[in-house]
């Protein structure tokens, strides 16, 4: 790879062990991808912190949470301590909601294992979201910002939403590019590959948030990783419907970046979706592919009876926490069954002030933060089948924890959660 002369002098230790070592990585993944230089970042999106118990005993034999940095983050066989970040850095969601281990299976030495790394992750500069949507709590990069973030629903997210430019990265190459502001200039960094190949005919209404994560479900099943472009749109859509739209197109397929024409910046008309060429091929979505679409995405439930409503996948948003508020005024959950909300904590704070986590609580549900079931393989005692208004976790939940999962409305989810029962 060419370097520049502060690469080099990064390489070659002037900043210290450590940002030798993420440089290294940094050049050693960019060579393997056939990266020829580098992008400055001012702005990364990770995960710095140790959460397992594999982690655990790999510190207590080599020396601590220097040496799982080293091992986890940089790649690295040489113990280094990491310095602060060079640049903006923000935290991941995490393997569990600390706040409450029982419910999350975890011990209280795995807990306090982990407050020492985010002791240390804080120490480092990185600013402790604990998020899958970082972009709610003002991690909200620019048009053309060059960002090295991991996790595929942000990742999409701010490609497509925002128009920056991020490719999935990993724990170690956002570590390295924390420490370096620098991360291989390749894939969604260039214009060619944003550019649309495949394109969709919308032929039904998308309005609401589950229309929203259908299409997306349906898209990312055709395309994979290929970059599609919608049009036919009857309604501009917002944050819910834009968060679960892209978490359930990389869920289904890895679609890291879509255009919908007039809504996305880099798509003000199908052709410069498309950058002037012909697109590959075009496909309708209409009300029979939505209708297959719900069909598939519930074909792993049959039991009507529900153990568990699981909602705030990606991350609820305030609005969202207040919906499900209004949704349970009056109410109250089945003594058969749990109502788990997921949030960041930040958005958690927001809404025990204005009201809504007390309806919720008052109702039987419960908030959670800094993790989701998925990510932390966390659910009720027993829950053997799910109910959830998430594609992506309808998506995930049978294939990791083997529940059948029922997918609909938010509306469909509370009366689900207050009857035990899937009606709908
Ligand atoms: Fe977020 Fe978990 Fe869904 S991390 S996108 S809530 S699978």
């Amino acid at each position: 790879m060419r370097l520049s002369d502060e690469e080099k002098a990064m390489r070659d230790g002037r900043d210290g062990a450590a940002v030798a070592r993420a440089m290294d990585l940094l050049i050693r993944y960019g060579e393997a991808l056939g990266a020829e230089d580098f992008v400055e970042t001012r702005n990364v999106c990770g995960t710095v912190t140790a959460t397992t118990p594999f982690m655990r005993d790999f510190a207590v034999r080599q020396g601590g949470l220097d040496a799982v940095f080293s091992e986890f983050n940089l790649d690295s066989a040489e113990i280094v301590t990491p310095p602060r970040v060079k640049v903006f850095a923000s935290h991941l969601q995490l393997g569990f909601d600390p706040h409450h281990p029982a419910e999350m299976g975890v011990s209280e030495e795995i807990v306090q294992f982990y407050r020492r790394s985010e002791t240390m992750a804080a120490r480092m500069g990185v600013q402790m979201m604990n998020t899958c949507t970082p972009y709610q709590l003002g991690n909200v990069p620019v048009f053309g910002e060059h960002c090295a973030w991991m996790e595929s629903s942000a990742v999409v997210y701010i490609n497509s939403v925002l128009g920056a430019r991020t490719n999935a990265e990993g724990r170690e190459s956002t570590s390295a590019a924390m420490l370096t502001g620098r991360i291989p200039n390749w894939g969604y960094h260039h214009d060619g590959p944003r550019r649309a190949t495949q394109g969709v005919e919308l032929a039904t209404p998308v309005e609401t948030v589950e229309d929203w994560g259908l299409l997306g479900y349906w898209l990312g099943d055709w395309v994979q990783d290929r970059v599609p472009a919608v049009r036919g749109l009857t309604r501009r859509p917002d944050l819910p419907r834009l968060k679960h739209f892209g978490a359930a197109a990389s869920s289904s397929g890895g679609i890291e970046m879509y255009h919908l024409v007039g809504v996305t910046p880099e798509a003000p008309t199908w052709e410069a979706a498309f950058g002037g060429r012909a697109p590959q091929e075009v496909r309708r979505y209409g009300a029979a592919e939505r209708a297959a679409t719900l069909e598939r995405l519930n074909a792993m439930a049959s039991d009507r009876k529900v153990d568990y409503v699981m909602l705030g996948c990606p991350h609820y948003t305030i609005e969202q926490i207040g919906e499900a508020a209004a949704l349970l005024e009056g109410r109250h959950v089945h003594a058969d069954c749990a109502l788990w909300l997921w949030t960041p904590r930040a958005i958690k704070d927001l809404s025990v002030r204005n009201g809504s986590a007390a309806v919720i609580e008052a109702a039987g549900g419960r908030i959670f933060t800094d993790s989701c079931s998925a990510m932390s393989r966390a659910v009720p005692a027993g829950t053997k089948v799910v109910a959830c208004d998430s594609a992506k976790q309808a998506h995930y939940l049978p294939a990791i924890l083997g529940l059948q999962a029922w997918f609909g409305t938010t509306s469909q989810c509370i009366d689900a959660a207050c009857t035990g029962t899937w009606r709908a």
